[in-house]
């Protein structure tokens, strides 16, 4: 058959040029091992060659990923209640939920302290904080916090009287926003690149919180799903 004699030619052909050793007995036997060797050879060669060029680019990506990005924040729900406003004087309970992720491929991230606040306008109403925790690679975690709002932490009477009085007025008009700050001091930890130490301001910012007439609770409008918040670095040592 003719296909078959084309494929025994070709097995006994050398595919590529090879040097011709005459202090063996049988050259055109040991021309075609050779000649089968150095196609294995070529091949082993191109295959090394291939994975060297995938490790290279792995490389690369991980290198990128070595530079610390910020966490991510998200914040999922945010609920008031217990709320009472007077000229002089504010009460309100707030729940907030939000989901903190660690985008890093290769940095865990060791949070050594979170203090936040949460504020109308530059006026903190209320200051909070977590308990140290650390994300690993990629990981995230669901948080909630309770922070109950009684009196307002400003000094200045007149100042007080007057975001105290632009609350209400708002809130009989149907909505107030407020801001959740943070400032997280963290520790990037790397297995085999080292630390780095980290001060990172996550800013919810402009959280319309909506009130029915007469109505002790509010709520932020969360309708179109979690809302992604700034992360400026502030130290990046
Ligand atoms: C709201 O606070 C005022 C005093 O600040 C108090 O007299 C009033 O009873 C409170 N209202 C409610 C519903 O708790
Ligand atoms: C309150 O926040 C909303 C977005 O949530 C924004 O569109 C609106 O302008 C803000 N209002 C004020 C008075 O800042
Ligand atoms: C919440 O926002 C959506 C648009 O994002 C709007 O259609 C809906 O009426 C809002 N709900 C309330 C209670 O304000």
């Amino acid at each position: 058959m003719d296909s078959n004699r084309t494929a025994q030619r070709s097995a006994t052909m050398p595919l590529l040029p090879v040097s011709y050793n005459p202090s063996i007995s049988n050259p055109h036997m040991s021309m075609s091992i050779t000649s089968r060797f150095t196609v294995k050879l070529v091949l082993l060669h191109r295959i090394l060659l291939f994975v060297l060029g995938i490790v290279t680019l792995l490389c690369v990506a991980m290198a990128t990923s070595l530079v610390p990005q910020p966490l991510k924040i998200k914040l999922n729900s945010l609920f008031m209640s217990k709320i009472n406003v007077s000229n002089t004087k504010l009460v309100a309970n707030f729940d907030v939920a939000f989901t903190i992720e660690n985008p890093n491929l290769v940095s865990w991230i060791w949070f050594d302290r979170i203090d936040g606040s949460i504020s109308y306008k530059d006026n903190a109403l209320a200051t909070y904080s977590l308990d140290p925790f650390i994300l690993g690679l990629k990981e995230h975690r669901m948080m909630r916090v309770k922070i109950s709002v009684n009196g307002l932490q400003e000094d200045q009477p007149v100042v007080k009287e007057r975001v105290l009085e632009e609350i209400h007025r708002q809130r009989e008009d149907g909505a107030v926003n407020f801001s959740l700050e943070m400032f997280a001091r963290a520790t990037y930890r790397t297995g085999w690149w080292g630390t780095k130490s980290v001060l990172m301001n996550p800013q919810c910012l402009d959280l319309r919180v909506g009130f029915l007439p007469k109505v002790g609770f509010g709520s932020w409008n969360n309708s179109g799903g979690p809302m992604t918040c700034a992360v400026p670095m502030l130290i990046d040592d």
